[in-house]
């Protein structure tokens, strides 16, 4: 297994992972009071977007073009991106469908919470699984608790696991540390939190509750900071 991932938080629900390519996934830049990073400034290969919601989109159109960058999401919002821009290629896929890009995996599953974008629905949210270098890694998008989380870990066996754990719009620390349990994956991430005062969470509450039981490592990353992951 790859130890070759390289992970950047930028706060909020956004991501940028590095491997043998660039992927950024929900790059809510513009505006996140907590990113570290401009829009401007990002480099990726792949740009992956797990639902409609304005603090998940961001600056997907603007980072998809200035790199040339494929953009990857769920159907109906991948229509309504590509009515903005149709010179961008977007991958419009649906749960348990998956694209290959330069070898790296991405398979949309279920997340629970809503979809719409610049007021229209977006038919529904996802999380996403991303497979890249032998590494496995589940970013939840946004999502309330959901019994088919068992699934998702049995199914794809990821190694990391991204979780929102901001409450009012998606999980708690309390429900996430029951997800965690769920997915049985090596690591995984709190997201989501503290971006604003609405999701103020305090992240040791999540890994304390989730490390209980033993066997899953809580990495809270700082935002901005490159961290790796060792995956046994
Ligand atoms: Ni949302
Ligand atoms: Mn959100």
């Amino acid at each position: 297994m790859s130890k070759n991932i390289e992970l950047i938080w930028q706060g909020h629900a956004c991501f940028e992972i590095r491997g043998s390519k660039r992927i950024i996934v929900d790059p809510f830049l513009e505006g996140n009071p907590v990113a570290k990073i401009k829009k401007e400034d990002v480099e990726a290969d792949i740009v992956v977007v797990t639902h409609g919601h304005s603090d998940h989109v961001g600056d997907a159109l603007y980072i998809g073009k200035k790199n040339e960058a494929p953009i990857v999401t769920m159907v109906e919002l991948a229509w309504l991106l590509s009515e903005k821009d149709k010179s961008l290629t977007i991958h419009d896929i649906n749960f348990s469908g998956n694209v290959i890009i330069d070898g790296v995996k991405i398979t949309a599953v279920p997340a629970l919470h809503s979809s719409s974008y610049e007021g229209k629905y977006a038919g529904n949210p996802g999380g996403m699984i991303i497979e890249m270098d032998g590494t496995t890694i589940y970013h939840a998008g946004d999502t309330g608790i959901f019994k088919d989380m068992e699934l998702i870990g049995s199914m794809y066996k990821p190694d990391i696991a991204m979780l929102p754990i901001g409450g009012h719009y998606t999980m708690s620390p309390n429900e996430a540390a029951e997800a965690v349990k769920m997915i049985k994956p090596k690591v995984a991430i709190p997201m989501h939190y503290s971006t604003f005062p609405l999701i103020k969470q305090d992240p040791s509450v999540f890994k304390s509750l989730a490390e209980k039981d033993g066997g899953i490592k809580i990495i809270i990353p700082e935002i901005g900071k490159n961290f790796n992951v060792d995956i046994k």
